[in-house]
């Protein structure tokens, strides 16, 4: 009986030991097509955010100034909010499509401090993607002012910071060292 099961045990597909999570042995070439569309989707909102964020330094001043918003500025702090709490939502779905779909692996033959780099600015992101709307959504529903000036100075340099380290890994991967990491998250 025992040997029965180390036997199973052994032929177990090695991602399923090492991970404990993915249903295939066949190592992960490629982002799956949901992971393609969540990705791209979060890149259109998060432009999104970027440009209606700016609304609310009019609508600051217009209360500043003892006066009411009109519904032309309301509607783009609305849709900003919305978009940002969408975020929220895909990062969960993207994060629950990673662990039950994988992930390709770093190239290997990208240098280990690259490597390191790239798991960084990734891990990063993902933590923004959670703390910008968690910040925006602390400030807008309670009342947070902290939240609002962090949300809007520290958080927000640090994503782009971020977001440029990651475009610019994108590049230097497609046009210097001519890997197809651009492809896996494009074509596929
Ligand atoms: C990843 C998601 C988000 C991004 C990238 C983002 C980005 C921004 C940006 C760029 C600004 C303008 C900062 C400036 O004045 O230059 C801003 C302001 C603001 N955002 Fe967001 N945002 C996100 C999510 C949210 C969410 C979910 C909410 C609310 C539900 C929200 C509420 C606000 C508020 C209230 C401000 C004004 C903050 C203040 O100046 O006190 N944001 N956001
Ligand atoms: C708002 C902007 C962006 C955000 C928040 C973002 C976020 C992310 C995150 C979190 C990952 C890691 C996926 C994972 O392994 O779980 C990723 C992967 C990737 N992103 Fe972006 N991204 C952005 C913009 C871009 C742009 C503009 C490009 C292309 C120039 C790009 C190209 C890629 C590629 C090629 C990968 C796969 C990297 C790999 O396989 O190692 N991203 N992105």
């Amino acid at each position: 009986m025992q040997g029965a099961a180390f036997i199973i045990w052994t032929q177990l597909p090695t991602n399923i030991l090492i991970k404990g999570k993915k249903m295939s042995s066949s190592p992960v070439l490629s982002y799956s097509i949901s992971q393609r569309a969540v990705h791209w989707l979060t890149v259109l909102l998060v432009l999104f955010n970027f440009i209606s964020g700016s609304v609310f330094e009019g609508l600051k001043e217009v209360r500043a100034a003892g006066g009411t918003p009109t519904p032309d500025m309301l509607l783009p702090a609305q849709l900003h909010a919305f978009s940002g709490i969408a975020i929220l939502v895909l990062l969960i779905t993207r994060l629950c499509l990673r662990y039950f779909q994988g992930a390709p692996e770093v190239p290997a033959d990208e240098p280990p401090f690259f490597q390191l780099v790239a798991k960084l600015v990734h891990g990063g992101l993902y933590l923004m993607l959670i703390l910008m709307p968690v910040s925006g959504m602390a400030k807008m529903y309670g009342g947070i002012d902290l939240a609002g000036f962090i949300h809007a100075g520290p958080f927000k340099l640090a994503i782009l910071v971020l977001i440029a380290l990651h475009v610019a890994g994108a590049l230097v991967h497609q046009f210097y060292w001519k890997t197809d990491v651009l492809r896996r998250m494009t074509r596929g």
